[in-house]
C-alpha cells in the first residue's frame, strides 16, 4: 500500500513507517507521550534545493513563527540563513540559538516600545516597519539614544494576490502600511539622519502552490517597489519579496513546481536590474517558513479509546488540537480538510475503515479527521500527522484543559535528541507588592 500525499515517509519490511531511515513506531515506543518529531535531513535537503535554484543575489530569510525550535533555527544557522521574526520572545530563542543580530530582521503588527528599543540596541538587520506609529517611536528611540536604525517598509498593495489560500495583504488590514499612503512614511524616514532605509518588504499571502501566481506576486512586488522608490530617487539595496510557497498538504494537491518559480524569478531580476538602473545593486529576499519546515515534522499520537457513537467509529488520541491545531483545520484554514496520516505499524493493510481522528479535548472542534479511510486502528496503536513541522505545537492552544506539553524530538546526524520532554504545566508564581496609595 502507497502512502498517501508524503512522499518521503514510507512503509519498511516490518509493515512499520519509516523516514529518513528510522523506524517512526520503534522511537514512539521508547519517547513518553504525544511528540513532534523532526528530521534535520529533510529541512537541509530543501533549503539546499531552493538555494540552488536561486539566483546568487536572492537571499532565503526562514520565518521563524514557522517553527521557532532551537535545534531549528541552530541548523538554519549553520545553513547561513537568515531569520525573520516578529516578537520579543522570538528574538530571544534566536540569541539562545547563537544567531547574529545581523541576521535578524523583525516584522509584524504590534512591536512595542521595548521590542523595537531592544531591536535597535542590538542592531538588527532591519525592522520592517508597518504603521505610523512604529516609526515615531523608532525615531524616538533613535534620537534619544542616538543610535542609528536600519528599516524597511512593508507594503500592504493595493492589489490581492491571486490563488493564494490565505491573502494577507491586497484588503485592509493590520499587515503594512497602504502602499496609498507609503510616499507620506518614506519621506518622514529619508528626513532622519539616524534612520537608514535599507528597502521594502511586501509579504501578501501564503499557502500557494501555483507557480504562475507566485511569479505573478513577485513581479507585481517589483512593480510597486519601482512605483514608490525609484521615483522619489531612491536606491534600494534591499526588496523582500514576501513568498507564500506552499506545501501540499491535503489528498488531491499538487506540489509547488519549485524549477518553474525560481527560472521564473531568475528571468524577471534580471530583466529588472538590466532595466532598472536604481536596482542595479538590489539584493532579494525570500522569507518562507512552511515550506521550508513542514514536511521535516511529524506530530506522532497514541490511541487511548476506540468507541462507535450512531454508526460512526471515534479513534480517541492523547493529543489533539491543543497540540496540533492546523491539524484540526482552526489554524486559518477555509476548509476543513484531513491531514495525511497514518498509523505507524500497518498490521493489515488490506483491511481499512472509515473513521473520526479526535483528540481529548471537550470540544467538538477537536477532530483531526473526519471519515478518513485507515488501516484497523486498535488500542495503544499510535497515528503519525504527516507535514506538521510548521505551525505545529507553537501555533496551538497548549494551555486548554491542561494536558501535559508534547514532548520534540530532533533528528541530524544519526543523534536523536529529545529537546523538550513531555511536561507539565505548572506555575510560577512571582508577587508583586503593590499599594494603591503609592
Ligand atoms: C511576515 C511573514 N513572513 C513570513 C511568513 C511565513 O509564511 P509561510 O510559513 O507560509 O511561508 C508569514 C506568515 O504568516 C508572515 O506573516
Amino acid at each position: 500500500m502507497k502512502l498517501p500525499i508524503n512522499s518521503i515517509a514510507h512503509i519498511n519490511t516490518l509493515g512499520h513507517i519509516e523516514m529518513e531511515g528510522y523506524d517512526l513506531l520503534d522511537i514512539a515506543r521508547k519517547i513518553d507521550g504525544p511528540f513532534y518529531i523532526y528530521f534535520a535531513s529533510v529541512i537541509e535537503k530543501q533549503y539546499k534545493r531552493l538555494k540552488a535554484l536561486l539566483p546568487t543575489n536572492m537571499d532565503i530569510c526562514y520565518a521563524v513563527k514557522a517553527n521557532p525550535n532551537r535545534e531549528i533555527l541552530t541548523l538554519f544557522k549553520t545553513l547561513k540563513s537568515a531569520f525573520d521574526i516578529s516578537s520579543g520572545g522570538e528574538f530571544s530563542r534566536c540569541m539562545d540559538a547563537g544567531i547574529s543580530p545581523q541576521k535578524i530582521s523583525f516584522s509584524g503588527p504590534g512591536k512595542d516600545y521595548k521590542e523595537l528599543s531592544e531591536a535597535i540596541r542590538n542592531k538588527l538587520f532591519a525592522i520592517s516597519v508597518e504603521s505610523r506609529r512604529e516609526v515615531d517611536e523608532i525615531i524616538h528611540i533613535a534620537d534619544t539614544t542616538a543610535s542609528t536604525a536600519n528599516v524597511m517598509l512593508r507594503i500592504n498593495p493595493t492589489r490581492k494576490p491571486e490563488r493564494f489560500s490565505l491573502k494577507m495583504g491586497g484588503l485592509p488590514s493590520q499587515f503594512g502600511i497602504d502602499e496609498e499612503t507609503a510616499l507620506e512614511i518614506i519621506r518622514m524616514i529619508k528626513k532622519h539622519d539616524l534612520l537608514d532605509l535599507m528597502g521594502i518588504h511586501v509579504f501578501n499571502g501564503t499557502q500557494c502552490l501555483d507557480a504562475r501566481a507566485i511569479v505573478e506576486n513577485i513581479s507585481e512586488m517589483i512593480e510597486i517597489a519601482k512605483r514608490l522608490f525609484l521615483h522619489e530617487g531612491i536606491e534600494l539595496r534591499y526588496i523582500n519579496l514576501g513568498g507564500g510557497f506552499g506545501i501540499p498538504y491535503y489528498e488531491g494537491d499538487r506540489e509547488l513546481n519549485l524549477e518553474e518559480v525560481c527560472n521564473a524569478v531568475k528571468d524577471i531580476i534580471i530583466y529588472t536590474q538590466e532595466t532598472s538602473h536604481g536596482l542595479k545593486n538590489t539584493r532579494f529576499i525570500l522569507e518562507l517558513g512552511r515550506f521550508l519546515v513542514a514536511q521535516s515534522g511529524i506530530y506522532i499520537a497514541k490511541v487511548i479509546d476506540i468507541k462507535i457513537s450512531r454508526g460512526k467509529k471515534f479513534i480517541i488520541l492523547n493529543g489533539g488540537m491543543n497540540h496540533h491545531l492546523a491539524a484540526s483545520g482552526n489554524f486559518g484554514q477555509v476548509l476543513r480538510r484531513n491531514y495525511c496520516m497514518y498509523p505507524l505499524e500497518l498490521r493489515d493493510k488490506n483491511r481499512l475503515e472509515k473513521v473520526n481522528i479526535v483528540g481529548p479535548l471537550c470540544t467538538s472542534i477537536d477532530r483531526l479527521a473526519s471519515d478518513i479511510q485507515l488501516p484497523v486502528l486498535m488500542i495503544g496503536d499510535y497515528i503519525g500527522i504527516f507535514n506538521s513541522g510548521a505551525y505545529g505545537l507553537t501555533a496551538s492552544p497548549i494551555l486548554f484543559l491542561l494536558h501535559n506539553l508534547p514532548a520534540e524530538v530532533f533528528v541530524s546526524d544519526e543523534e536523536l535528541k529529545i529537546v523538550r520532554a513531555t511536561g507539565g504545566i505548572q506555575y510560577e508564581t512571582q508577587t508583586i507588592r503593590y499599594s494603591a496609595h503609592q
